[in-house]
């Protein structure tokens, strides 16, 4: 069709140290197709947590990313980018049914939920269907929100780079589209997606066919390799080999990392056993979490899946972040799915 929209655009996945850039096309008989995947590391102080502190460094950065792809070629100056997990806000709220003004109702809730002066922020809501056991007199609403100026600044940075930003997602809401099965609602059981990332990682827990909240956790790829070149005095690239190498598993090299590591794990497994009572307490008619989805480069960590399973006593597996992309489209390329799965949901965004 002649005047069919353009939906093609390149999902950016923007973060302290590193760019990441993926695009498919839908083809005429509606499948998709990759055209073309991208990943750049960028040095310290050009984002400092999401914030661009070097808008000559970044735009140069962005050029040489779509530019100089590591696999095929970009065809479109239509961007989503991503919102740095850190410094936004998703989660699901309740107000009153029998309120006649909902917008009114959320905006009043909204205040006492997100962490910043509304009129600093670009806050947005949904309403969620109710679910049947759910207490009718209350409706659900899925409420996000981001900081003003990151938008801003995303936004002129990549209006030099001649890209339009045609929408910035919450990064919860991209991952969540990659590694969920499209038209697979399951209403009984809830999901803890993991993404386990070079600077951050975080939780979200997703349950109904949305995402309930989202919580940050205390480990993260550089924290990993830090403490284990602090620990056995490697410098940071040696460091990142051993990590690499012997990861989690108690039985290589007689443990040793996986015991410097240990506290480390303690911590995230606390945290993760108290954001699940968090879910129980609040969310008290909803379904119980039974699965662990991990992501992000840090999740190809060796047997952090056997060690997580073994702690939280729920299965544990790594994404797939492609499941909502036709595998025999094309070939896929040589690259870690799971470094890539923000960027893949923010290309599939309206595409699926
Ligand atoms: N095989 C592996 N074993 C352990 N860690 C790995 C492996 N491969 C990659 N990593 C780690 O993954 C991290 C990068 O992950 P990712 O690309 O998801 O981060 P990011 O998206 O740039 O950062 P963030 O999401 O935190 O802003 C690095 O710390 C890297 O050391
Ligand atoms: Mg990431």
């Amino acid at each position: 069709m002649l005047f069919q929209p353009r939906t093609d655009h390149i999902g950016l996945d923007i973060s302290d140290h590193s760019l990441k850039a993926v695009q498919f096309i839908k083809t005429l008989n509606g499948r998709l197709k990759l055209v073309g995947l991208s990943a750049q590391y960028l040095a310290d102080g050009i984002i400092k947590d999401g914030t661009i502190k070097n808008t000559v460094a970044f735009t140069k950065a962005v050029s040489q990313l779509l530019l100089k792809p590591t696999w095929g070629k970009f065809t479109t100056n239509l961007i989503v980018a991503s919102l740095p997990e850190s410094r936004t806000f998703i989660k699901m709220i309740t107000v009153p049914s029998s309120n006649q003004d909902i917008a009114q109702a959320v905006k009043w809730e909204a205040q006492h939920h997100i962490p910043l002066p509304l009129e600093d922020t670009y806050w947005d809501w949904q309403t969620i269907k109710s679910t049947p056991n759910f207490d009718n007199s209350r409706q659900p609403i899925l409420l996000a929100a981001a900081p003003k100026d990151i938008v801003e600044s995303y936004n002129q940075a990549l209006n030099q780079t001649h890209l339009t930003a045609i929408a910035m997602e919450i990064e919860a809401q991209a991952i969540v589209r990659s590694l969920i099965p499209i038209n697979q609602v399951n209403q009984t059981e809830a999901t803890m997606i993991i993404d386990i990332g070079g600077d951050h990682t975080s939780l979200i827990m997703f349950s109904f066919d949305t995402i309930q909240f989202t919580v940050s956790l205390p480990i993260s790829g550089r924290a990993i390799t830090q403490t284990v070149a602090d620990t056995i005095k490697l410098d940071a690239t040696q460091a990142e080999l051993a990590k690499i190498k012997y990861g989690l598993d108690p039985s290589a090299q007689h443990g040793a990392i996986y015991k410097i590591l240990q506290n480390m794990t303690n911590e995230l497994v606390h945290r993760l056993q108290e954001s699940l009572v968090f879910y129980q307490e609040h969310f008290p008619n909803n379904p119980p979490a039974t699965s662990i989805i991990l992501c992000g480069g840090a999740a190809n960590l060796k047997k952090i899946d056997q060690l997580l399973a073994a702690e939280m006593k729920i299965p544990v597996r790594l994404g797939n972040p492609w499941c909502n992309v036709s595998a025999n489209v094309n070939p896929r390329p040589e690259a870690d799915a799971l470094s890539y799965t923000t960027a893949i949901g923010l290309a599939l965004r309206d595409l699926i």
